[in-house]
Order: C-alpha cells, then sequence, then structure tokens
C-alpha cells in the first residue's frame, strides 16, 4: 500500500462524514403528518388531492420544495375556512404567507372534488392537533 494511502483514505472518509452531518436541514416548510383512518369522503380527497395538489403541497398535505404544507397551523379552519379552499382551486392565490410564489388556478379539479379534499384535509389536520 502506497505510504500515505491510510491518511488520505481517513481524510475522504471524514470529509465524507463532515458533508452528511453538516447537509441543509430538508426545508423547514415540510412538516411531519400522521394520516388517521380516512372517511370515504377523505380518501376520495386523498386520490384528488395526490393527483392534483400533492406535486406542490407534498404527500399527505406535508409541504415540499414547492408548495407550503396544508397541515398546518396557518390552514386551521378559522383562520382558512372551507372556502378558502374553494376560492384558491378556481382563482389561484397570491403569494402571502411564505416564499414560494403564487399558486395558479386549477380549473380541472370540480368542486364536488374541491369538497373531498377539504374533508380530507380537516380530517388529517384534525389527527394532527389542529382545529
Ligand atoms: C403549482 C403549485 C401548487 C399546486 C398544484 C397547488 N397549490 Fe395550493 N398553494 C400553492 C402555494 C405556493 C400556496 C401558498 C401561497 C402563499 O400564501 O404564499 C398555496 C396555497 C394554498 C391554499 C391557501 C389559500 C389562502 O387563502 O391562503 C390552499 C387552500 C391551497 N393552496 C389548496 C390547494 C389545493 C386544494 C390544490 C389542489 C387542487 C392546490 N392547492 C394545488 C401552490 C400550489
Amino acid at each position: 500500500m502506497p505510504k500515505g494511502f491510510l491518511p488520505a483514505v481517513a481524510i475522504v472518509a471524514l470529509a465524507a462524514a463532515a458533508l452528511v452531518w453538516f447537509r441543509p436541514a430538508p426545508s423547514a416548510t415540510v412538516v411531519d403528518v400522521t394520516v388517521p383512518a380516512l372517511s370515504a369522503e377523505a380518501r376520495r380527497g386523498a386520490a384528488a388531492f395526490a393527483a392534483h395538489c400533492a406535486a406542490c403541497h407534498g404527500a399527505n398535505a406535508a409541504g415540499s420544495e414547492s408548495g407550503p404544507p396544508l397541515i398546518h397551523p396557518i390552514y386551521e379552519p378559522s383562520h382558512h375556512a372551507d372556502g378558502a379552499f374553494h376560492v384558491a382551486v378556481r382563482s389561484g392565490v397570491r403569494a402571502h404567507h411564505w416564499g414560494f410564489g403564487n399558486m395558479p388556478a386549477q380549473p380541472h379539479v370540480s368542486d364536488a372534488e374541491v369538497a373531498d379534499i377539504v374533508a380530507y384535509v380537516r380530517e388529517v389536520q384534525r389527527a394532527n392537533g389542529i382545529r
């Protein structure tokens, strides 16, 4: 083994460990979400959410790099009533709470689907202490 090989390996290993140790923390806007047993309506909503909303709002509405978590005190019913979901999907949302930019309107999502999505988000919110 060439002289200096082991120290070199040690340095590379330490550098790799440091990279893992100091890697940026996951975005603070992605939250831990517990998914409860869902009602039939909320199960339909979960499917619609996965199809139309999760790309930005994340799996289980936990947030992603592209949009905020909806399982968050900001979106509790007293601050964002069910109607806010219908308006958001119909008309889009101008960025005001976060730094993700505007939410585009989602005209391909029906009112019935939004109602199911609201049922889903509310059931998951309640299971996570947001009411
Ligand atoms: C292209 C990304 C994107 C998609 C797709 C998307 N959203 Fe959003 N949404 C956002 C962003 C970003 C915000 C936060 C805007 C802010 O307040 O800064 C937001 C905010 C919201 C809000 C809060 C509205 C308010 O009044 O503050 C609701 C409710 C919402 N989204 C629901 C949904 C639902 C339901 C779907 C699926 C049908 C969906 N979004 C799809 C990006 C998206």
